[in-house]
């Protein structure tokens, strides 16, 4: 197959930031998706709905053709009142939980999620989704045991409690949370990166670290990116595209306390495509991108389309960022797919 023409796809979880890096980070979404659920873990976080309101603003005073869908950032002090006002806002499409200390910026999230209760019983009764960033942060549970550990202590009591709660388990990891979304109801989707699927921890680690490898939930062992890649080949609708595009400069990453988090966006796609021809699941590609997303969100599926032409370039080896330089995902390495303009 010499060119792959697909139903432009979404990212359905993105990192932009703000400010002078947004007229990069929006432009090299924009090249590639129509739609994209922006992330509320700015400093502060986007606790509310007149925050969100003036974030997209800001976004969409970047004159790009991406739509931004937002999303609130959950607290243990989000009222079941605020919820109803972001719903009724239109712009707000989603909640995300953060468990504070979890991640980049999430000091504010959530410190016990029976104080989201109330916020999440009214999720339930809209049907809007709560977006998920599930790992648990007790200095005891091992890094590469926090996503399971939130299964078994957070997230199975919570559908328990909650079961026509719409959620979204983000950025999964390992096999136990892909046979979890496997086998929960329709209700509950996942999304999975680019860097999950291309990746294992001996890529983080082996030969050196690797700082632009380093995301959160941190890669895992081989087998669970086996698990991830061929819950994608089974072509479940439960599973769709979201980069987590994170982007930090490279004074950040590459540092003595680097930073968590891989800037796929200017090679999403093709990132992507690379990693499903891998393991011979490229036409499982465009209902994993273009449409598992939308019909999960209940929203409708882009009409226009994208090219992938096969041809050999090379992923930039570093790209301005505002005043600064970013190392992107896959920096220097040879591709095999690439959008046409
Ligand atoms: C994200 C960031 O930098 O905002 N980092 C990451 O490693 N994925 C936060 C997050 O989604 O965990
Ligand atoms: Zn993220």
């Amino acid at each position: 197959m010499q060119s792959l023409t697909i139903i432009r796809p979404d990212d359905w979880h993105l990192h932009l930031r703000d400010g002078a890096v947004l007229a990069r980070t929006v432009a090299d979404t924009a090249a590639q998706f129509g739609r994209a659920m922006i992330m509320p873990n700015l400093s502060p976080p986007v606790v509310n709905t007149n925050m969100a309101i003036d974030y997209k603003a800001r976004l969409d005073a970047q004159n790009s053709s991406l739509t931004a869908l937002m999303t609130l950032y959950l607290t243990d002090q989000t009222s079941a009142h605020e919820i109803q006002r972001a719903f009724d806002s239109g712009i707000v499409k989603a909640v995300k939980l953060y468990p504070a200390g979890a991640t980049t910026n999430s000091a504010a999230g959530v410190t016990n999620i029976e104080n989201t209760y109330a916020a999440i019983a009214k999720l339930e009764e809209l049907g809007m989704p709560l977006l998920v960033h599930g790992e648990v942060t007790h200095s005891h549970i091992d890094i590469f045991d926090r996503e399971k550990g939130f299964i078994d202590q957070q997230l199975g009591p919570l559908l328990q409690r909650f079961p026509k709660l719409k959620c979204v388990f983000e950025h999964i990891t390992t096999s136990e949370a892909a046979l979890f979304v496997a086998d929960a109801s329709d209700w509950v989707g996942a999304t999975i990166t680019p860097q999950h699927l291309l990746y294992n921890r001996n890529d983080l680690l082996v030969g050196g670290v690797k700082p632009h490898l380093y995301c959160l939930p941190v890669l895992k062992r081989n087998t669970h990116q086996q698990a991830l890649q061929a819950a994608v080949s089974a072509g479940s609708h439960k599973f769709f595209l979201g980069t987590d595009s994170a982007p930090h400069a490279q004074g950040a990453k590459e540092s003595a306390c680097g930073c968590a988090g891989c800037y796929s966006s200017p090679a999403a796609i093709e990132l992507y495509a690379q990693a499903f021809e891998s393991f011979d699941a490229l036409d499982k590609l465009e209902a994993f991108a273009s449409l598992n997303g939308p019909d999960f969100y209940g929203l409708a599926r882009n009409s226009e389309t994208i090219t992938l032409t096969r041809c050999d370039w090379q992923v930039p080896s570093s790209l301005t960022f505002g005043d600064d330089i970013i190392i992107p995902l896959g920096a220097g390495e040879i591709l095999n797919w690439k959008i046409e303009a």
